[in-house]
């Protein structure tokens, strides 16, 4: 199979196969993985027998009752640890305080705008837990029924999370930047009880008006969530919220009097821990679910793993808790490891566009782990913003989201880790749970640009159209050929849906939805999506949702949307709109601008808005996005392309898609 399309331009300009840097000795040193000797060694024993190796590494939970079986693997379903009992919230709390470090700080926190600051014990978050799990469990919310959680980065937000998994409550973490409809949206799928908000969240010194945007996706004719019993408001920025009774009750009514120990539920290893909505390839979102035992072991064994995680290392993931990295590495993960965490309310550049060096300075952070996108961003801003930081706290860096270019990558290695802290580029998605490929600090040299090798218990292959392996340095569909315990277990009321996506196209293996090359080396290459999924600053997006959002505005005859290169975001929305009403100006971009900030979030606001006479079409009627694409790029112009324009005469050159 030939290197698809959108594959192609990357694999010249951003592949430096050559180009390596080595692992750092100083993390050779204790490492749990070393060198690579010992990375391959644990490798093959991962690949040869899975239930062992896994077997000997759940022997870390607290297990109420133990499994009687490793896996049960009817592809596509996994059961893993079959009918065994745990709890992932006493694997992040209870299990650290029995062993005595019930002071170890848990988790710091910086809030915006002020920079206020908290801090958590373990002993003292696992007592805020046990309150909020005690008020959820007192106002009737049952184990198996879905929680949804709108809030900002908060503590609370982490320990809502935690609460609802103490008492076997699923959630459904809601990122604060979408809209009402889409809440709505994501409650009437999950068919949720309960939705945990707070009044507002601060963003760059502005209120958010998060429990209003409840009250209107309750409100919803579109998606009537007639399950949501209660409604729990965070007191975060004072402001005016409407409260209705009987429905609605203040976070502190609700934990006031409850006590600071309240048991874990015994929940079945494949119980439902959370499910996490996110954008496929067609219009509706998809509720990803992942169950208890087996993510909690993966979130924990690749945090510990990747980051290399010591006794005395304080660790910053910047992802909002509203995403899966939010999930696995702010939360579960580390925390189930026992480490410090830090996380942060606000954005990286308010009050100034130095924010986050200044809290390394004052936080001391040992490992950081961001985004492309946020890289880019600090490069554009500039050096005064960084010079004169100290930043010696760092140890390691890690990036994730999207492919790093190599620019970006050396000047984060160079300014920001001082050229001594190693770099870690995941490669992982919602459905995988946690990281599957990434270099190990101690082991693995680096190359700018690839996610390097697979961990341990990951067996990917790069196969053609036909589901046959592809010839080593030949690009390809990226599948996993075995399961692994952090695999989602299904989409929320899809079983369908679940097998069409991930597991018809090449029979019996997990297609991850990217393409992917090998070099020389064995080095994985992630060159692009293979669907009409796009990737704008690190958010999932889907064409078809956008497009579904666009034509719900009156005047919109027909839209398609189509990603173009962006130096900062990766990826920006352009769409090309036909119009039934209403005239093709900028008060109806900024009307439709408008339409998708409320059926969608601002994520999903279109950069670029062409209006357009017709869309080309091929003769069988299907859009022709590559010309789209081209077109939204600036790499094939028709005249003036935001005002009308007539793709009849490419159209005809271009009937191929
Ligand atoms: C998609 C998954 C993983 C958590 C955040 C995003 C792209 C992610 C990398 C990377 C190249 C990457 C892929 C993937 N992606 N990390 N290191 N290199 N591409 O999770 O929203 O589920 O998106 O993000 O295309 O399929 P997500």
């Amino acid at each position: 199979m030939a290197v698809p399309e959108k594959a192609a331009g990357r694999v010249a300009s951003v592949m430096q196969e050559d180009r390596v840097f080595p692992p750092s000795a100083e993390f050779s040193k204790g490492a749990r993985i070393g060198s690579l000797a010992d990375y391959k060694k644990i490798y093959d024993e991962a690949a040869s027998d899975i239930e062992g190796f896994w077997h000997s590494r759940a022997q870390d939970l607290p297990w109420m009752k133990p499994y009687s079986k490793v896996l049960d693997w009817q592809p596509p379903v996994a059961k893993w640890f079959v009918d065994g009992h745990t709890n992932a919230s006493a694997a992040c709390l209870d299990q650290h305080i029995a062993a005595g470090k019930g002071d170890k700080i848990a988790m710091v926190w910086v809030g915006e705008p002020t920079g206020e600051r908290r801090e958590f014990t373990y002993r003292q978050l696992h007592a805020e837990v046990c309150r909020f799990a005690a008020g959820l469990e007192k106002l009737g919310v049952k184990p198996g029924e879905v929680v949804s959680i709108y809030m900002p980065m908060t503590p609370e937000l982490v320990i809502a999370m935690l609460a609802c998994a103490r008492i076997g409550a699923v959630h459904s973490v809601i990122f604060g930047g979408f809209s009402s409809e889409a809440i709505a949206d994501r409650n009437q799928d999950a068919k949720a009880v309960a939705v945990i908000t707070s009044d507002g969240g601060w963003r760059r010194g502005a209120q958010l008006p998060l429990k209003k945007n409840v009250d209107d996706a309750l409100k919803s004719k579109a998606h009537p969530a007639t399950t949501v019993k209660h409604v729990i408001v965070l007191k975060r920025t004072g402001q005016a919220v409407d409260m209705v009774p009987g429905r609605d009750l203040w976070w502190h009514d609700v934990v006031a009097g409850m006590p600071a120990d309240h048991p874990p539920a015994a929940m079945d290893s494949e119980a439902p821990l959370f499910i996490l909505y996110t954008s496929g390839s067609t219009g509706k979102p998809k509720g990803i679910k992942h169950t208890t035992a087996g993510y909690i072991l993966w979130a924990k064994t690749t945090s510990e793993w990747v980051f290399d995680l010591r006794e005395e290392d304080l660790f910053w993931c910047t992802a909002d808790c509203g995403w899966i990295t939010g999930h696995s590495y702010v939360t579960y993960g580390p925390l189930a490891a026992g480490a410090s965490i830090l996380i942060y309310e606000g954005a990286p550049n308010a009050p100034h566009e130095g924010r986050f060096w200044e809290i390394i300075e004052q936080e001391k952070p040992t490992i950081f782990y961001t985004a492309p996108t946020a890289i880019r961003s600090f490069m554009k801003w500039g050096m005064q913003h960084i010079e004169g930081r100290d930043l010696s706290s760092l140890r390691l860096l890690g990036t994730v989201g999207e492919g790093i270019n190599p620019e970006a990558w050396v000047w984060y290695h160079e300014v920001i880790g001082g050229k001594r802290c190693p770099i870690v580029d995941t490669w992982w998605q919602t459905e995988t749970g946690g990281i599957m490929m990434s270099p190990l600090p101690g082991c693995t040299p680096t190359k700018p640009g690839s996610c390097t090798l697979p961990l341990p218990g990951v067996c990917p292959e790069i196969v053609d159209a036909a589901g046959d392996a592809v010839e080593q340095g030949e690009g390809g569909w990226l599948v996993m050929t075995k399961p692994w315990p952090g695999m989602l277990r299904g989409i929320w009321g899809d079983d369908e849906r679940f097998q069409e996506t991930y597991w018809s196209r090449v029979p019996g293996k997990y297609l991850a939805g990217d393409n992917a090359r090998q070099d020389k080396d064995g080095y994985y290459w992630i060159m692009g999506r293979i669907d009409d999924v796009l990737n704008v600053a690190g958010h999932r997006l889907s064409t078809i949702e956008i497009e579904s959002a666009l034509v719900s505005h009156p005047d919109v005859a027909e839209a398609a949307a189509v990603g173009r290169p962006h130096d900062v975001k990766g990826e920006a929305v352009a769409v090309f709109v036909t119009l039934k009403s209403g005239e093709p100006n900028d008060a109806l971009k900024d009307a439709l601008r408008k339409h998708v900030r409320q059926q969608i979030g601002a994520l999903a606001v279109p950069d670029d808005i062409h209006f357009s006479a017709t869309l080309p079409k091929t003769r069988s009627g299907k859009i022709m996005r590559r010309l789209l694409r081209d077109i939204a790029a600036g790499r094939e112009t028709v005249g003036d392309t935001t005002t009308i324009e007539d793709y009849t005469v490419l159209a005809k050159l271009r009937d191929d898609e």
